[in-house]
Order: C-alpha cells, then structure tokens, then sequence
C-alpha cells in the first residue's frame, strides 16, 4: 500500500448519494475513509472555510461533491479555493463530482485543474437517484410528478455506476488528468423514466409537463427555500433543453462495462420498498 492510500480519503458529501456509496465501496476494501459533510465531526461546512483545514489534515485524497449545485453562483471559486487549500496542505489527489451542459459546473472543472491538483473530473448526467433519494420522491409516491420539461431525452446515470467510477479514479492508477463523461445507456424522457418506475412498482404515477411559472409557484406552495426554487428553475431552463440529448463513452472507459440501464434501477429500487407507502 502506498503513502496515499494508507491515509483516509476524504469525502465531501458523504453521506449523499454518491458519497454514501463511495463510502461503502472503500470500506468494504478495508480502505480508510472520512466523511466530509455539516453533520460530521469535526463538521465542514462549503460556506465556513474555517472547517476545511481539519477535513483535509491527513488525508490521501478527496472526493469533492458540492453542495447543492455546482450551478450556484459562487460554487466555482469555492471549489477553486478548496482545492488551493488541498495542494497547499499536501493532498494532489481530488476527484470531482460535475454536471454535464452546466457553464457554472465547466467553470468549477477548470478552477480545480487551474490549482495545479492531481485531477481527475466525473462529469454526470441526471442520477436516476432523484427520483428515490432526493425531490422527486415525494411526487412519485403521491402519485404525480408535475415538472417544466416535455420530450427531451435524458441518458439518466446511476449513482451506483458514479460511485464506482469515483471508486476507481481513487484507487486504481492512470485515472489523473481524465475527464470521464457518465451517462446511462439510453436517452428517456421524464415521461418515460416515470412510466418505468411506474411499471416497477405497479402503481399509477403519472407524468405532467407544467410551465415554468406553474412550477414556481408550486415550489413556493410547499415552502421549498427561494434559493432552491431558483436553481431547479435554472436546471430545468438551461440544462434540461436538449443539449445533453446524447450518449456518451464515459461509464465504459473508466469501468470497462456497460452501464447501469434505468430498467434495472427501477426494479432494483422498487424492490427496496421506498416507492411504496
Ligand atoms: N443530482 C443530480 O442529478 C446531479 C447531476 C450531476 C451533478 N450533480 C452534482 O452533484 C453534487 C451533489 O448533489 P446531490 O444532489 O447528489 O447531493 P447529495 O450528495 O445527495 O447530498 C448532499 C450531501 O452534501 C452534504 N451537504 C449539504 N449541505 C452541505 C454544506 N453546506 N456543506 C457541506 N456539505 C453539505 C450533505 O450532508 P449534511 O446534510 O450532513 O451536510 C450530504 O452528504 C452537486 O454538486 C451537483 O452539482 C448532481
């Protein structure tokens, strides 16, 4: 074992949902690990530099998972400004957790390279995830996912093939210095994706394409925080209008298989009961 891989790698966000499964991919290799996140001790906090010297005292490496979007203004000098914090205090190796068709997530990709650091970039499509782990739960389980996108193609990727990526960029040699591009194996439409979950589970959930101000105001409606409500609009905008209607080579360069299709996310996920209420 190397200098670098006897010390813990550092992961920011790791109790979400890529984080969570890195997390358990290392520790079942043995593989040291500390968790980065507002809930750990000692705790790290993206907007209280003040927390990061002690997440990063020690470690061999980092996964870096902002939050909650690389898409926030800001975002790109913080990552640039964490990663010139890492290099000074002796850790080369960050691995990067970005968005596809995201100006703001590009801008944070080139502040990590621009530190100097040891890089390597998981630039990813929408997790399939969102839809059992995050704001999309809830609609689905009440029956009704309503949001302002129509027939656009998603090559929706698995945190599970993302989690094994970052697991491989950290622990296997030649992965410095590489851009991965993670996509599924097939565009669907949000339609589509919930007609899948909707079989997986035999339930009726339907899919409705809204307005951008009928989703706005439905945000507001349930409470959800005004910065919150801005950056959803802004990915559903910007991102979700075509550009990243495409597939891509990434999950097999990195892993040398196939990736993960959303039938089989769905079925696995159903099959764990957190569609069913
Ligand atoms: N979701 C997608 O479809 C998608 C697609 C492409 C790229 N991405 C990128 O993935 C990244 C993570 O997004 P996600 O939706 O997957 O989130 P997530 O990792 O599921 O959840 C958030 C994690 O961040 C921690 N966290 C929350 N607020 C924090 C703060 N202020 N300081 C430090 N840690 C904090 C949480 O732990 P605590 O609550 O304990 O702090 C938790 O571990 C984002 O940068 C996003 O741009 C997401």
């Amino acid at each position: 074992m190397n200098e670098t891989s006897s010390k813990p790698i550092l992961i920011l966000g790791g109790t979400g949902k890529t984080g969570r499964r890195l997390a358990d991919r290392l520790t079942a290799r043995d593989l040291p690990v500390r968790i980065g996140s507002r809930s750990t001790i000692p705790a790290f906090g993206w907007e209280n530099t003040a927390t990061w010297g002690a997440a990063l005292d020690g470690v061999g490496a980092v996964y870096i998972s902002y939050y909650p979007d690389l898409a926030v203004p800001g975002a790109a000098e913080t990552v640039g400004e964490f990663a010139r914090l890492a290099m000074v205090s002796g850790v080369r190796r960050l691995v990067l957790l970005s968005g596809r068709g995201e100006p703001e997530a590009q801008r944070a990709e080139e502040m990590l390279k621009a530190s100097g650091a040891d890089w390597t970039i998981l630039r990813c499509a929408w997790f399939a995830q969102n839809f059992s782990e995050s704001f999309l739960l809830d609609p689905a389980l009440a029956d009704e996912v309503a949001l302002p996108v129509g027939n656009v193609g998603e090559p929706f990727v698995d945190a599970d093939d993302i989690a094994d990526a970052a697991m491989a960029a950290l622990t296997q040699p030649g992965h410095e210095h590489q851009l991965y591009e993670l996509t599924g194996p097939r565009l669907l439409t949000f339609a589509e994706a919930i007609a899948e979950i909707a079989r997986a589970t035999g339930r009726n959930i339907r899919y409705t394409q809204i307005s951008h101000a009928a989703f706005d105001a439905m945000l507001r409606e349930q409470h959800v925080p005004a910065e919150f409500v801005g950056l959803l609009n802004e990915l559903f905008t910007e991102v979700l209008d075509g550009r990243n209607s495409h597939l891509t080579d990434g999950v097999q360069r990195v892993l040398g298989r196939a990736p993960k299709d959303f039938t089989a996310y769905a079925s696995e996920t159903a099959a764990t009961g957190i569609w069913s209420n």
